[in-house]
């Protein structure tokens, strides 16, 4: 009972925390070729996301580095009603064969979900995509632009979009996070 319990959870969670879903099967676009995580580690904001209830904030980023033991540690941190909120979890590459596509868990109790780099130069930008098939009948899915800095040039943002859709991401709900204020409010 309780295992059934807790995977009816695991279905429906995604489902009442996120505005974002589909019908069909997650779309299956392809990744960053030849991904290199140690290019990809440090700092990176967030500039527009597919909306997720989990980062209402503004100010976001995400910092991504070595831990001693090898692992992969995810700090997020983000303004939210005037205050610093910060998050750690774990990112873990699943196939070494396909080493864009990484898993990222914020506890030991949630499953990794998937974290898949579509595209990053490693210096400025990065196009992060994550789906998650529902009894294969629908799917929930959440999109990141993300920037070294706080601002990308909108024609990097419109052909990332450009990008998305011609993957088959509906991104027609991406919104922008506010990054502005956010050193001096630091
Ligand atoms: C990212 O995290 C690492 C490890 O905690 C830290 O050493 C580094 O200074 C952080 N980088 C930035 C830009 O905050």
């Amino acid at each position: 009972m309780k295992a059934y319990s807790n995977l009816l959870l695991t279905l429906l969670l995604p489902l009442v925390s996120s505005q974002v879903f589909h019908w069909g099967p997650c779309p299956q676009p392809p990744v960053q070729q030849n991904f290199d995580l140690h290019r990809y580690l440090g700092k990176w904001f967030e500039i527009e996301k597919l909306p997720a209830s989990f980062e209402r904030g503004k100010c976001i980023e995400a910092n991504y580095s070595v831990r001693a033991d090898g692992t992969i540690k995810v700090f997020n941190s983000q303004l939210w009603r005037g205050k610093v909120r910060t998050v750690e979890g774990t990112a873990v590459v699943q196939d070494i064969r396909e080493p864009a596509k990484l898993g990222v868990s914020f506890s030991y109790l949630t499953p990794y979900s998937p974290y898949w780099v579509l595209y990053t130069d490693y210096v400025s930008m990065a196009m992060v995509y994550s789906c998650t098939d529902i009894l294969r009948l629908f799917h929930v899915d959440f999109a990141w632009i993300l920037s070294r800095t706080r601002t990308l040039p909108p024609a990097t943002i419109s052909s990332a979009k450009v990008t998305f859709t011609s993957n088959n991401i509906d991104i027609s709900k991406m919104i922008p996070t506010d990054q502005q204020g956010c050193d001096k409010q630091r």
